[in-house]
């Protein structure tokens, strides 16, 4: 098996910095114009932490590859991060929000195309009831104060390494005598999440069960398959124990699936069965408009009900002005009826599998202790040869400079991989020579680490 020579792979990453600088000469220049009008030159921190010193600035997007202002083209398995699972710009998407633009973006009144959204989102995950947002943390945020204020319970339940947006109470992590404490270098939280929040590992049946018996947590809030610290699956019996154990100690099971929709058209819920009492999703569902939405159980909405006096309630704290706005809603249903189908996750699964069969090939060709795990149409490598079982053990194995050196050699040759670790998603448009291609890729960077066999 062979070994990762340090010294190597830090020289091999400056002359992929190198290259980026030569290639991207007025993504540079933008940047150093942005960094006068734009915080950190972006709009939005997340875009300077791409493995490149500066961010590529997008000419257009269209399907599964997107072109940069230096004339560069790129195949994307990023996607947005999962905002544009639907391809870049899908075609149905856009005749939609070019029909709904000339009749309305948004006026605080519903139109009728909202009633079939709310159904087919019943027949897909299989709750009864569902209410709008902007985005997949404010689903979450929303639903915890639902939970909370049914309950009256203060906290919150969460997994060691977890991300569910910027949902203040998340920001929670073990220390490694398994302590809570807040994440290190959590942005100025309101409040100590340790006040809030309870945090355990993943597949932790004992500790789960530990936690929830003194009756206080409101909610448990849980990706169905880890996703943001890498793909952890599930042990065979943990949504069972989840679920078991949520319902013995009275507390609601809130399954968030913005990223593990990559599973299938209704979510990892679907796939599986499982059956939470609230369900929150986000990101693709509009082909990368903002839209989220969260559903709930018949008896969620009863509870809910009967402490809500609309009149007097300060219903302030859940929606938003702009949430379920005629835009989005169009954008909804043109994506849910058109783009993200049955067949879609039908092709996209199968190029998957293709996808991790070719890195997989050349794992075993160079016999490396690595991995690759798949969760639908969504898969990435690991640089370790087991997978972790929860969050803890998965922060333990990240390797920040291989994993940016992976990223950067791909992105020098027109691969786009998601930043914060090597995941690749297949979108309606990606093909299979896009799928051949990485793995031609991802060989050379491994030749360029070990030397050829
Ligand atoms: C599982 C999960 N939930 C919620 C969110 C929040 O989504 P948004 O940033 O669109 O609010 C994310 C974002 O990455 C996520 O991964």
């Amino acid at each position: 098996m062979p070994t990762l020579d340090r010294s190597k792979l830090t020289a091999l990453l400056q002359g992929e910095e190198q290259l980026f600088h030569q290639t991207h000469p007025k993504s540079y220049e933008l940047y150093q114009r942005a960094r006068k009008s734009l915080h950190g030159g972006v709009p939005m921190l997340w875009m300077i932490r791409w493995a490149g010193s500066f961010p590529v600035f997008v000419k257009e997007a269209k399907g599964a590859h997107f072109s940069d202002v230096d004339g560069n083209s790129y195949i994307d398995l990023c996607l947005g991060d999962t905002g544009a699972m639907t391809g870049h710009s899908p075609e149905a998407t856009v005749k939609a929000i070019n029909e709904q633009i000339q009749r309305g973006i948004t006026l605080m009144l519903p139109y009728e195309d909202v009633i079939w959204v709310g159904e087919e989102l019943q027949r897909r995950f299989r709750l009864p009831y569902w209410q709008f947002a902007l985005t997949a943390t404010d689903a979450n945020r929303f639903v915890l104060r639902m939970a909370r204020m049914i309950t009256e319970r203060p906290k919150v339940l969460v997994f060691n390494y977890c991300y569910h947006g910027s949902v203040d109470e998340s920001f929670i992590v073990l220390d490694e005598e398994g302590t809570p404490m807040s994440r290190p270098n959590n942005m100025g939280p309101q409040v100590d999440p340790q006040l809030t929040t309870k945090v355990i590992e993943f597949n932790d049946v004992a500790a789960l069960e530990t936690v929830l018996s003194a009756r206080d947590v409101a909610a448990v809030l849980a990706e169905p398959v880890m996703t943001n610290i890498g793909i952890i699956h599930p042990e065979p019996g943990y949504h069972e124990a989840l679920r078991e154990l949520t319902r013995k100690y009275g507390t609601y099971l809130v399954i968030d699936e913005t990223h593990t929709i990559c599973t299938g058209p209704g979510g990892y819920t679907a796939a599986y069965g499982l059956q939470p009492d609230f369900l929150t999703v986000g990101k693709p569902l509009a082909g990368g408009v903002p839209a989220a939405v969260y559903g709930f159980t018949e008896q969620v909405a009863q509870a809910f009900t009967e402490r809500l006096d609309v009149d007097d309630a300060d219903v302030g704290g859940i929606g938003g002005t702009l949430a379920g706005n005629a835009l989005s809603i169009a954008a909804m249903k043109a994506t849910l009826e058109h783009v993200l189908t049955d067949e879609f996750y039908r092709r996209a699964i199968a190029l998957q599998e293709c996808f991790t069969q070719g890195v997989e090939s050349v794992i075993r060709e160079f016999d490396l202790p690595w991995i690759v795990k798949r969760l639908g149409n969504r898969s990435e490598y690991w640089f370790r040869p087991v997978p972790p079982k929860n969050g803890g053990e998965a922060f333990a194995a990240i390797d920040h400079e291989l994993d940016r050196y992976m990223h950067l050699f791909a992105l020098n040759r027109g691969i786009l991989m998601t930043p914060f670790h090597n995941m690749a998603l297949i979108s309606p448009e990606t093909t299979q020579e896009d799928v051949d291609y990485h793995t031609g890729i991802f060989r050379e960077a491994v030749i360029s680490l070990f030397g050829n066999r």
